[in-house]
């Protein structure tokens, strides 16, 4: 077996196990209040495929998911547009949609995302992401629940990747 170098530790297993759960509760919580209906999370894919699948473990209200494919970095460089893969599958319309990515930079994903989506007019729709670059004043929307708030490095890990590799990582590492 061959090893290999692993990216250094930016946020550890345990960390994200933490500010998890308690996203799941704060997503809990907000969901009773706003006597949510019928609740729907979509994850971005693939970015987001583990805080997904974790988080949704941790939201104690009735809920079904779906998923969006699309692509904007090549590298460590943003390809400056989103390109689309695939299409969620769900009926939207008057239901509240929580909409999960992994980071957010520019916005520019979440904002191209959740304009298709208010096309098929949810009742609701807020969004969480694991991660936040705070790099760009033009965020174009508030984000309801952030993770973590991180420096202008590239990550990788906990479902993050570059050029698909270290999706894998059960940690949040950089890469120089
Ligand atoms: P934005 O559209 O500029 O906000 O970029 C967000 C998207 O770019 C995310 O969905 C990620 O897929 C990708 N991305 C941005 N920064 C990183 C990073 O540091 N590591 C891995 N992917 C990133
Ligand atoms: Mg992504």
């Amino acid at each position: 077996m061959t090893n290999f170098d692993k990216p250094p530790v930016l946020l550890t297993e345990a960390q994200i196990c933490h500010r998890v759960k308690l996203l799941g509760r704060e997503i809990t919580h907000h969901a009773h209040e706003q006597e949510y209906k019928d609740l729907l999370v979509i994850g971005i894919l693939e970015g987001a495929f583990i805080f997904m699948g974790d988080l949704v473990r941790e939201i104690n209200y009735p809920l079904s998911v779906d998923f969006v494919i699309v692509e904007s970095y090549q590298g460590k460089m943003s390809s400056g547009g989103v390109l689309w893969g695939y299409r969620p599958q769900s009926d939207l319309e008057d239901r509240d949609v929580l909409l999960v990515e992994d980071i957010v930079e520019t916005g520019r994903t979440l904002h191209d995302v959740c304009a298709y989506l208010r096309t098929f007019s949810p009742r609701s729709l807020e969004v969480c992401t694991l991660l936040h670059k705070r790099i760009s004043s033009s965020i174009l929307r508030p984000i309801r629940w952030v993770g973590f708030d991180i420096a202008d490095k590239f990550v990788v890990g906990y479902g993050l990747d570059l050029d698909g590799q270290h999706r894998h990582l059960p940690y949040i590492g950089w890469v120089k």
